[in-house]
Order: structure tokens, then sequence, then C-alpha cells
């Protein structure tokens, strides 16, 4: 179908949402615009918006096909997707199947060590507070969702880690965390949000064992480790190259 784009709704740090002529549908596009630390560190990266958005798009036919909901509708172009509209739920839900980031930071658990079960947090997202991580008792007091959509929340990103870590292992890609987002459709259903993507997932190349050539996401940039856009090209191009095997 040819949508048309209309109003801006929102601009976030690598995405604009703008309005189309079906109400219930979004056109989101994917800026190079690349930001860490809470946009402390900026800069703008030829051809992420491309990638994320092809990532992106990839993943969600992925979990769609494996009967998790999402947000996701179609691919518009090379940089803009069509999605539902949805009522963003303010919640950063990571999963962490090895550790590393702010995991090692804020406790004492060092880089590298296997977590089984995965580790999975809950983050207030809101950027002028610092996206704080939420205990059980204060994420009742906020009270953004019922408990049984926490418990949905909970359930569905487990699921999606063993979809996407079984599929990146096959790969040879290690998926090392992920950040998700939800909200909830123009029926009220529950949905995996945003984009799934080297911007917030971490991969380490399974067949490169040097702690820093082995990062292929947005490690690369928060560390000023260079190749930022190799390394999400490498992600799309085996991402590809699986899809072509598989038709
Ligand atoms: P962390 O180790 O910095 O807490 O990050 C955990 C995962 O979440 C990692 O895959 C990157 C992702 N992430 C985001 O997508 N957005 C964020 O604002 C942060 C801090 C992390
Ligand atoms: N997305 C966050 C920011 O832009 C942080 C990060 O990904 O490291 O600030």
């Amino acid at each position: 179908m040819n949508y048309r784009q209309r109003e801006l709704i929102y601009e976030g740090k690598a995405k604009r949402v703008f309005a189309c002529e079906i109400p219930d549908r979004v056109l989101i596009e994917f800026k190079n615009d690349a930001t860490a630390f809470n946009a402390q560190k900026r800069s703008e990266i030829d051809g992420k918006g491309r990638l994320n958005c092809k990532i992106s798009a990839a993943l969600f036919e992925l979990l769609e096909l494996k009967g998790i909901p999402t947000h996701f509708l179609e691919l518009h172009s090379e940089t803009f997707m069509i999605a539902e509209k949805i009522k963003v739920i303010p919640l950063e839900v990571v999963i962490r199947n090895i550790a590393t980031g702010s995991l090692c930071k804020e406790t004492p658990i060092s880089q590298g060590t296997l977590l089984t079960p995965p580790l999975l947090d809950l983050y207030y997202k809101d950027d002028e507070l610092g996206d704080p991580i939420l205990t059980e008792e204060r994420l009742k007091l906020l009270d953004l969702v019922s408990v049984f959509e926490i418990e949905e929340i909970r359930k569905i990103t487990r699921s999606v880690n063993n979809i996407l870590k079984e599929y990146f292992d096959s790969l040879d890609l290690l998926l090392v965390d992920f950040k998700l987002e939800f909200g909830t459709n123009p029926s009220g259903k529950l949905v995996v949000a945003d984009e799934i993507s080297p911007d917030n997932c971490r991969f380490w190349d399974k067949k490169n064992s040097d702690p820093k050539e082995r990062i292929l996401d947005k490690d690369r940039f928060r560390q000023d480790l260079g190749g930022v856009i190799d390394a999400y090209e490498e992600i799309l191009k085996r991402i590809e190259k699986d899809s072509s095997r598989a038709t």
C-alpha cells in the first residue's frame, strides 16, 4: 500500500514518528543520529538509519512468524517503516545473557559472566531522570501497567530472547543483551514496539575472540572503537545471507 506521510507526531533521539492517512497507523523514520549516555555523546552516522530500519524490520518479521505480537506492519522505504499506532508504556525492558555494560559498572559481577537464567531488569523510561532502574515496589508505586501486563511483558521478553538468541547463534553471533519497549495497539493488545537493532542490542562475533574487535553494535560508538557502520552492515549482511538461504 502507498502511505502518505502527514504531520510529525513525535521526534525521539533516533526516530521520528509521522501520521499517515490511516489513523491507527504511523510512519516511523529511522535517523542517522547516534546518541549515548543519555545524549551526552552525540554524532551523525551516515547510513545508520537505513541499517537499523532494515535490521528491525527483519527481526520484527521473524518474531511475528514465531507468534510474538509487534507493532511492525511493513517496510515503507529503506529508512521508513509502517507500524501500528501504539500507546507507549514508559518502560525499558533489558534482558542480559552475558554480563557487561551497566551491570558490570553497578555490581561486582565480572565482564563475560554467563547469566543463567538471563537477567531481566525494568527501567523507567524518562530521559530527564536518566532512565532509572526500578525495584518491584517502585514499579507498583508508579502504577504504569497492571500486574497482569507486567507478567506478560516479562514472559514476552523471555520468549523474544529465546528466539533471537537461537537465531543469532545460527549467524555466528552472540546475543549479549538487548532492550525492548512495549505498547498497546489500537485494539488494546500488548505489543513489542520501538526497534530491534544494533542500537539497542549487543552482538559479539563468535568467530572473533578479541574483546574489542568482536563487538558489532553501538558499543563501538559508546567506546569510540570506530567501524560503527561496518559493524551494523555486518549484522544486516548475516541476516540477509540467512534469508536468501531460506528462500
Ligand atoms: P546497559 O548495559 O548500558 O544497561 O545496556 C543494556 C542493553 O540495553 C544494551 O543492549 C543496550 C541497551 N540500551 C538501550 O537500548 N538504551 C539505553 O538507553 C541503554 C542505557 C541501553
Ligand atoms: N540510548 C541512550 C542515549 O541516547 C543510551 C545508550 O544507548 O547508550 O543516550
